[in-house]
């Protein structure tokens, strides 16, 4: 089984770099995909309310025979005052006795209450024993001023889409510079990517995959990266991604990929939930 690597948070706690993401992923399925992907070592599951299978994630963690790293989200109407209840249902459907990060879904700015509910959430961390980190996803830079001007604290974490043609550079800058770690969601396109020419080139170089070699980018660039699979090759595939490197000229190679117009999700400016 794969040593995978963990990165500093700023509080003080840890994150494993590779997880499952479980977005789409129907219900009924995500139990014995999730007891799969454990078996096969992943250290780390990323889910959401709005994802409706926290139940069966739950369960499968709890069958783990080690501790699993658990995320998962606050959905958007339930920002605000609805915060502390939505944290508690979350955790009853996890069955869990703590979640390791708690993230605010979506900014949302069009509701107006992002800076309430991050103020909410840093309360809830320091008086709630089942909560350990917590941050937000799909903030902007300006998002991300405002939280920590009006609390001073900091999120952990900035769970954003990113992936080869979509890097983020200025959004991973800030980041950087105010020392939160980024997730990436969609780290592989959606799949979409894996047929680009520089990826297939660089994967026939190493003997790999299109996909292992984004993941194995996402891993070197520093990202916690979250591929979500439903087949079980495809979840062994992209956990072996520890016995290679990509060098110098790959990773050169791959940043020329990144394009103005790579976003393949909602933009965070607008979106509010309405599919
Ligand atoms: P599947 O569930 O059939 O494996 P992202 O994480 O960027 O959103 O991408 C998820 C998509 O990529 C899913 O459609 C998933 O399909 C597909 N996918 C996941 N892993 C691989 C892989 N190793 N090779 C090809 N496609 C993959």
């Amino acid at each position: 089984m794969a040593d995978i690597p963990h990165i500093a948070l700023n509080d003080g706690r840890t994150m494993p770099q590779l997880g499952l993401g479980v977005l789409q992923m129907p219900a009924r399925e995500t139990e014995p995909l999730v007891c799969t992907a454990i078996d096969l070592g992943y250290p780390a599951v990323d889910t959401a309310m709005i994802y409706g299978n926290e139940g069966e994630v739950g369960r499968a963690i709890r069958s783990a025979d080690r501790p699993i790293f658990v995320t998962t989200k606050l959905w958007i109407p339930d920002m605000g005052p609805g915060t502390v209840a939505a944290f508690g249902a979350s955790m009853d459907r996890l069955g869990l006795d703590h979640v390791d990060l708690y993230l605010i879904h979506w900014p949302a700015p069009a509701r107006g209450d992002y800076v309430d509910t991050w103020r909410t959430l840093v309360r809830l961390a320091q008086d709630d024993s089942r909560l350990r980190s917590i941050g937000v996803s799909n903030f902007r830079i300006e998002d991300l001023r405002a939280i920590i001007d009006a609390t001073g604290v900091v999120p952990a974490v900035n769970q954003i889409e990113l992936h080869p043609r979509f890097q983020q550079r200025a959004l991973r800058d800030f980041h950087a510079e105010h020392g939160i770690a980024t997730t990436s969601w969609s780290p592989l396109g959606r799949g979409s990517l894996l047929d680009d020419p520089v990826l297939v080139d660089v994967a026939a170089r190493h003997g790999k995959s299109p996909a292992q070699i984004v993941i194995r980018w996402h891993v070197q660039s520093g990202l916690v990266v979250i591929p979500k699979s439903a087949n079980q090759a495809r979840l062994a595939e992209n956990i072996d991604v520890f016995d290679f490197a990509l060098d110098d000229a790959d990773m050169a190679r791959i940043a020329i990929l990144d394009r103005s117009d790579g976003r393949s999700g909602p933009d965070p400016a607008h979106f509010s939930g309405m599919i």
